[in-house]
């Protein structure tokens, strides 16, 4: 048996209100579409068509190889949808239909559906549900021996149809034949002068050729709409995502306050703690533990790692290291094993050798540290002279005293010292201390004569 998959995906979306094509919308770091064709990628498909319009070139664009992009440049309706969609598919035995708003859908019920097709040899077969609130969905009716006969759509219902509560999902296998045959045959006389796809099992009923249903998880059938819909949609994915790991061994505190993107990769034995959110390609290594409260993206957070209220974007930490609370670490910034990043500190572009320390109130920006090497107390690297960025080279062992500035581009050698307080803007040659303070001067009694100053002039 051959299939070909059409994924529809031109429409606007019209309910999101949004410049977005509806299908780019993202749940848990995937746009919807991309839900969609992950779900797809198991099944037995020999082509995959997605039929774009609106926004035709981004949704093309995040297409995975093996897919094909196909036009339609009105959308008039899920059958002239379908039928540009078929003029791209060869010569197949079977068509499985499947919309692009249906973050849900997963693939062993796609499977089962062609399954069923195949087995029954029906001229199509529709993934329907039962669900409480049918509203807005298309209704599948049935006739007296349970067969389907149609489907009517719910602005075209008359009010003992609307009360059917098993709708049609939008996804079908269909005969290839019988879905050509049928397809212009499909007209647009109903409320939205729309070519509508559902018309397509009216007609093949109509012409007495077997139409089957397999009854779906209703969960699995809701579309996306309405951002309430993609917000209940994600909501969803989060639990199935936070259920496999914890299948696998990741501990998380509390599931309901715990987001992990699709592409996120979390070892067993990784502790998540409530507020964590690991977005885009992030990774957690096992024995890491991670929260309250991390907003990581694309990062890497290493074995036995622990960070804590921390911003992290395209940033590594390496085995043992500590970050947090408050810190920030922004895209190049790597700590080494066992290094550490503290309180208030921000950290750049840079790295931070093994057993270094960052403690507190720190900008650490295009820097190199060495090792075992101790930032004191708001120390900064002056690294931006208006016009260019300049680096940062701190050696092994070296001591920065508090509240240094190190004006870039600047190297400070192994076992080197800096004074509290210092700028330093020339190098430092190993094991030296620099110092660059002004002398300190002592003004004694000045209390006291302020004191009588002040009497003399106010009384
Ligand atoms: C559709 C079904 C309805 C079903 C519901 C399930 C029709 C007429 N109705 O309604 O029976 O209960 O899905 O969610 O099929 N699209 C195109 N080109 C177009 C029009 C739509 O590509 O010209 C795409 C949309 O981008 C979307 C999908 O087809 O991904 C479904 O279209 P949508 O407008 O959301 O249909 P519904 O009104 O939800
Ligand atoms: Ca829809």
């Amino acid at each position: 048996m051959t299939t070909a998959a059409i994924v529809l995906a031109a429409g606007k979306g019209t309910r999101m209100r949004s410049d977005l094509p509806k299908v780019m919308h993202p749940a848990m770091g995937r746009p919807l579409i991309g839900w969609v064709l992950h779900a797809l990628a198991p099944v037995d498909v020999d082509q995959t068509i997605v039929v774009v319009g609106h926004g035709a070139d981004r949704v093309a664009a995040t297409l995975p190889a093996g897919a094909v992009a196909v036009v339609q440049p009105d959308q008039r309706g899920t059958a002239d949808a379908v039928a540009v969609g078929l003029d791209a598919v060869g010569d197949v035995d079977d068509i499985l239909v499947v919309p692009g708003d249906m973050p849900l859908l997963t693939a062993a019920t796609l499977i089962a559906l062609l399954d069923a097709h195949r087995t029954s040899k029906a001229a199509a077969t529709v993934l329907t549900a039962t669900v409480a609130d049918p509203t807005g969905y298309g209704r599948i009716v049935r006739d007296g021996t349970g067969a389907v006969v149609a489907i009517v759509e719910d602005r075209d219902a008359d009010p003992e149809t609307a009360a059917i509560d098993e709708v049609n999902t939008s996804v079908y296998a269909f005969d290839a034949a019988a879905l050509r045959d049928a397809l212009p045959r499909v007209g647009n006389d109903n409320d939205q002068g729309e070519w509508y796809l559902t018309d397509v099992i009216g007609i093949l009923a109509g012409d007495g050729l077997p139409v089957a249903a397999v009854v779906a998880d209703p969960i699995e059938a809701a579309g996306v709409n309405t951002h309430g819909q993609l917000a209940a949609a994600a909501g969803e994915l989060r639990r199935r995502i936070n259920d496999e790991l914890m299948a696998t061994g990741v501990a998380i505190i509390d599931p309901a306050r715990t987001h992990v993107e699709a592409d996120v990769v979390v070892a067993p034995g990784a502790t998540l703690w409530p507020g964590t959110y690991l977005k885009g390609d992030s990774q957690v290594d096992a024995g890491a533990v991670v929260g309250p409260d991390v907003d990581s993206t694309d990062s890497h957070i290493a074995a036995d790692a622990t960070v804590r209220y921390a911003v992290l974007e395209g940033a590594t930490v390496g085995p043992r290291a500590t970050v947090g609370p408050y810190t920030y670490l922004r895209p190049g910034a790597v700590l080494e094993a066992d290094a550490k990043a503290g309180a208030h500190v921000e950290i750049k572009k840079s790295v931070v050798g093994a057993r270094s320390k960052v403690p507190h109130l720190s900008y650490i920006g295009d820097a190199t540290i060495g090792e075992d090497s101790n930032i004191g107390a708001g120390t900064i690297t002056v690294n931006y002279d208006g016009y260019d960025k300049h680096r940062t080279v701190i050696g092994d062992r070296v001591r920065i005293g508090s509240d240094t500035m190190l004006v870039a581009p600047v190297e400070i050698g192994d076992d080197a010292y800096t004074g509290a307080g210092s700028v330093i803007t020339t190098d430092v040659t190993p094991g030296a201390l620099a110092i660059e303070r002004s002398p300190q001067k002592q003004i004694e009694g000045y209390a006291e004569r302020r004191r009588r100053r002040a009497q003399e002039k106010h009384g």
